[in-house]
Formats: structure tokens, sequence, C-alpha cells
């Protein structure tokens, strides 16, 4: 195999992967090792960070392993956002877990901001609602937790990351202590006004700025590898990009200088969309940093917490296990006979960002049958997804034309169907699993004046479009309006 290759880590929830990409942009190997989640207490979600780094190792030995000592030219890092932890400086020895995104052990201090009337002012700064899922809050009780934590952390001695900044931490053998923009502007501590920290923010969470890492471009060299114990990975190799997943898929799927909305189907699911300067909205999306490459960009976000894993509780009440399984029984039925289900299993995200709301299935007469409600486990995808899909029409005062989608459900065309047809705009499909993958290695290509932008890279050629179906716009236009009805019932309501 010829080189010089690309070396770009995707470090996700539930697995840590590696991919091999040559300079045409086609992958040519990859390795996987699974992680684990913790819930020691309901509501708390937590990983071990040397167990994340051991694995980084592992799929990056495998992926490289297959490459036939072909050399890499650049490391890439494309990881889970928002989760975070804090480690000594002098060992680099972790002094809490990985607290996960999906950690809501900050709930009450979020409604008590809510309450306060702080909402609105770190929302303008943040561009980011008062939620748990935000590390600032979980930080404030993980930092307090450590015995001398705060003093400890004005003295320098401890370093709060998010997983860029652990993972580029150990392949530079504790020489660097970076984060990029894109991932900060994720934490509820950096002010998109400023393009930094915020002091206030830091005073309002009680963290230190000695204790956080330098904001640095997601596309420049800033570090080089300095472990020597992973095989195929040489010393001296340059760490080139960094950037959140979600981030970094929406880099891959951009075309030229042309804006895109980019939807990524998971456990969650994440919409976004670039646009050149940071507009706030009030319509319960996020204004984000979508990345650094020479120039800022932002983005809208709208995080939406359970899709996929909204559809599959569903489907295990139902008795079913497979998402095929679950495809196949909805299929046996057309409509959804007036049934919604609101997964809000743990609250609702965006665009309704409300804690107290409860999940509902509603509609129910004597002829539901379990098909009907496979259908509509399903349906609550495509509704939830609509949701911010509209919201980001409202709030940027355009009518989007498509929508680009990646992520393990884009293979379920039925699904994918119905989304068109949900939105009466064509999806934009992508050729590959590994869009976020792709996304770092591309702002790593940049570095070294490979590829401009995603469609310059073999991997992301190509694809399918689903184009949306006139006959059924009516149908899913009155449908929708019965969704909409659903959340209402879901939200809560004070007696
Ligand atoms: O915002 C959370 C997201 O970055 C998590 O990504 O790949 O772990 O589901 P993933």
């Amino acid at each position: 195999m010829v080189g010089p290759l690309i070396l770009a880590i995707d470090e996700g929830t539930t697995n840590a992967k590696a991919i091999a990409v040559d300079r045409d942009g086609r992958v040519v190997a990859r390795g996987s090792q699974s992680l684990t989640l913790q819930h020691p207490q309901p509501g708390l979600a937590e990983q071990d960070p040397v167990a994340i780094w051991l694995a980084v190792k592992e799929a990056i030995t495998h992926c490289l392993a297959a490459c036939g000592g072909a050399s890499v030219a650049a490391v890439a890092i494309s990881n889970q956002r928002e989760s975070v932890l804090i480690w000594q400086r002098r060992d680099g020895k972790p002094l809490t877990p990985l607290v996960s995104w999906q950690d809501r052990r900050s709930e009450l201090l979020c409604r008590d901001l809510r309450q306060a009337g702080k909402a609105p002012r770190i929302t303008g700064l943040t561009g980011l609602a008062v939620d748990p899922m935000f590390p600032a809050a979980k930080l404030t009780g993980m930092l307090a937790a450590i015995p001398d934590g705060a003093a400890r952390a004005a003295a320098g001695e401890l370093c709060i990351g998010t997983v860029d900044s652990w993972l580029s931490w150990q392949l530079s053998a504790g020489e660097v202590f970076i984060t990029d923009h894109a991932n900060a502007s994720r934490t509820q501590l950096y002010s998109l006004h400023l393009n930094d920290w915020d002091d206030e923010l830091l005073t309002l969470f009680q963290l230190p700025r000695a204790a956080l890492p330098r904001i640095t471009a997601s596309a420049s060299e800033q570090g080089v590898v300095a472990v020597n114990d992973i095989p195929g990975l040489a010393p001296g190799t340059p760490i080139l990009a960094r950037i959140g997943d979600s981030h970094a898929a929406l880099q891959a799927q951009r075309r030229g200088e042309s804006e895109v909305v980019k939807a990524t189907y998971g456990t969650g699911s994440s919409l976004m969309m670039s646009m050149a300067t940071p507009l706030l909205t009030e319509n319960g999306l996020s204004t984000t940093v979508a990345w650094h490459d020479g120039t800022l960009r932002y983005a809208f976000e709208g995080n939406i917490t359970h899709t996929g894993s909204g559809a599959a509780w569903l489907g295990r009440m139902l008795g079913v296990q497979e998402p095929r399984e679950l495809t196949a029984m909805a299929q046996r039925c057309d409509d959804n006979q007036g049934i919604y289900f609101v997964p809000a299993l743990s609250g609702l995200g965006a665009p309704w960002w409300d804690l107290q709301a409860r999940g509902m299935v509603c509609g129910l007469t004597d002829a539901a049958t379990p098909a009907v409600l496979a259908r509509v486990a399903l349906e609550s995808i495509v509704w939830q997804i609509a949701d911010v899909f509209f919201a980001m029409e409202q709030a940027s005062g355009q009518q989007l034309p498509a929508l680009c989608v990646d992520g393990s459900a884009t293979e379920n065309s039925w699904l994918m169907q119905l989304q068109a047809d949900v939105l009466q705009r064509p999806l934009q499909r992508v050729p590959t699993a590994e869009v976020s993958a792709l996304g770092a290695a591309l702002l790593a290509g940049k570095v070294l004046g490979w590829w401009q932008q995603g469609s310059d890279m073999q991997a992301l050629q190509g694809g399918s479009v689903i184009m949306p179906r006139e006959e059924h716009a009516q149908r899913m236009q009155e449908n929708y309006k019965g969704w909409i009805d659903a959340v209402a019932r879901c939200r809560y309501q004070p007696h």
C-alpha cells in the first residue's frame, strides 16, 4: 500500500474508531473498539477516560496494521462532544470519570439558574439553552467534589477538558493541552462574542480559567504524537485537526461555499446548518461555532435527545429488538390512525427544551395494533427532525432546499422516504457511514493542501437522493399538526 495517509480518529460514546484515508480521499483501512457507558444512578452517565484512550489506541493499531507500513502524514480527531473530565496536570491521572453529554446530574442547578432569571444572559453569550446536556453546570459539581479542587484548579494543577483535549494530551504525552473553537463552543463557557472563554460565565460556574485548555483552530498543527507504543504511528506525526463529531459531519457534507443543512441520525439526532455569522434566535435552536479552518464558521444546531433510542424503546415494549424487524412491522400499515409517540423519555431537547416533559403515546383507540405502534415509534424520528428543520427555516428566514442525511438510520429507505414526504424536500444521503471521521480527515487534508472540500474526497462522492412524493404532501401536513398537538400534551402543565 502506498502512503502517505491521514489517520482519522472518531471517538464516540459507543465506539472508538480509526480510519486511514489516502491522498485520493479513499478509506483504505479501519479499526474499531467498543466502549461502555455506566449509569451508577438514574440520570448519571459516565465513561472511564483511561478505557477510552486504550480503545483509541487499539482502534489505531488495528487500522494501521492493515496499511502495510504506509507512513501517516497527520492525525485528525473527531469526538463526542459535551462530555468532560478533570485530570491532574502533573501526571495525567483522571480525577473524575468522563461525564457524558447524556448525564443529567446538573438538572437542579439548571432549574435554579432558569428560576433565577439567568438563562437569557447565558444563552445570549453562548448560544446554548440552559440544559444539563451542556457541561458548564456539571463541571461546577465535579470540581467541587475534588478535595481542594477550586484552589488546585486556580493554581493550574488541574486540567478540565473535553474528549478532544484528552486525546490530544494523551497522543502528545502531556505536551499539549488544547481544544478547538467548535468543542469549546459546546461547553457553555465560551462566548460567541469574544470567541474565547468568558470570565462572566467562569465566575458564574466557579471554574478558573487556569484549568481550561488553550483554544485553537480546528485545522492547524497543534503538537505532534509523542507516545511510542502505538504500532505504525511514529512519534513526530503532526496532529492537524480536532473537531466535534457533528461539526465534522457538517464539514464533510458542505460543498464549496454554499451553506448546508444536515441531520445525523443516531441514538439522538443533531441537525446543523452552517452560516457565516452567529445569528442568535429565540426559537429553540443553539447557535454554535461550526469550525475554524482559517475562518470561523458558525452553525445553528438542534439536538434531539431521543430519536433512534426513542423508537428502540417503544420497539422493546412491543417485544421487538432489531430496527429492521420494527420497520418490517411498521410497513404493515400505511397510516398512523392519529396515534403519536412523543419520546420525551428524559424531557425534550430542541426545539422545545423542556426538562419536565414526559413521554407519551396518545390517540389510542381499540383499533390500534402492534404494527401501528411500530409505525408511530419510527414516525417519532421524522416528526422530531421536522420540528428542528422547520425551526431552522423560520430562524434563517429562508426555505431550505434540501436536507443532507447521515448516520445509521439513513440506511432505512422506508424511513428516509417518510422523512422526505414530511419535509417535502429532497434528502441527500451520503455514501458512507464514516462521515464524521472523514470530516476530521478533510480538515487535516486542508492543512496539508490535499483537498478543499468534501467532494474532493472519493469516499464522499456519489450517494443518493430521495425525492419527496407530492401526492403525500397534504396528508403529511395534517399528520404533522397532530404531532404538534401531541407534543403540547406531553409538556409540563403547572396547576
Ligand atoms: O453531542 C453529543 C454527540 O457529539 C455524541 O456523539 O457519536 O457519541 O453519539 P456520539
